[in-house]
């Protein structure tokens, strides 16, 4: 059973689509994680961003794993070697949105993407093209989705908690110059499936997030988890 989610940047989706996965013990499937180690693999190598063909040679060559450990965190691993945290620096997210642009390297990573569906009995996958693209049968899709302003106010909590202080009209502009982005590039724009349940977070915590995606989970697909997981009362 597949569970797709997609959404602007800001919305929370990782967090959604990693809760969900623990909650119903199945396989998250962080699709940008695997661009990030793809775009690692290429720095190491020192292959340029625009370089399509290596690229998409490389994406096909490289053998990406996630595996739950012991404490119950999903790590991934490159070539065997586990770069959960090499992956998630400033200069592997811009390579990672810069190498993805080229079709070689999606249809690649999409292969991948499916092929990892097929080893597990449930999966919640995440990111850019999951609700259209990689899979567009999908058991369950979500878009979730906030205001540019809630989703700004939580970025700049965020960016206040690693000590960095940007004031809110800039991180706002930010916010919408990345989704205007996102949603004009031509290799899998930011797209709204059709048949996606949407879902408008803003002023909800992320337990307030998880308990109604849990309760569509219950009432779309008939999956049950224990009662300690619904935190809220709100219902689809
Ligand atoms: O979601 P995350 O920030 O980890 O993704 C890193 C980058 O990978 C994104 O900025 C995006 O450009 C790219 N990506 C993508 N398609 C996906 C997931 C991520 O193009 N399905």
């Amino acid at each position: 059973m597949i569970i797709a989610i997609d959404g602007p940047a800001g919305s929370g989706k990782s967090t959604l689509a990693k809760n969900l996965a623990r909650a119903l013990g199945w396989i998250y499937l962080d699709t940008g994680a695997m661009y990030r180690a793809l775009a690692l693999q290429a720095q190491r190598m020192g292959i340029e961003p625009d370089d399509a063909e290596r690229l998409s040679g490389l994406a096909q060559q490289i053998v990406l794993e996630l595996r739950r450990e012991a404490d119950g965190e999903q790590r991934i691993h490159l070539n065997g070697e586990d770069i959960t945290h090499a992956i998630r620096t400033p200069t592997i997210s811009d390579l990672a949105s810069r190498i993805s642009v080229h079709k070689g390297v999606r249809n690649a990573m999409v292969a991948k993407q499916r092929a990892l569906a097929l080893q597990g009995s449930g999966l919640v996958a995440e990111g850019r093209d999951t609700t259209t693209v990689v899979f567009p049968n999908a058991d369950l899709k979500i878009y979730l989705t906030a205001s540019p302003e809630e989703r700004a106010r939580r970025h700049q909590h965020q960016l206040q908690l690693q000590g960095i202080e940007v004031p809110y009209e800039q991180v706002l502009r930010e916010i919408q110059e990345r989704d205007q982005r996102d949603r004009m590039r031509a290799e899998s724009p930011l797209m709204e499936a059709p048949d996606a349940v949407r879902i408008v977070n803003d002023g909800w915590t992320k337990e307030q997030t998880l308990a109604y995606a849990l309760e569509l989970c219950r009432q779309r697909l008939g999956l049950t988890t224990p009662e300690s997981l619904y935190g809220r009362s709100t219902t689809p």
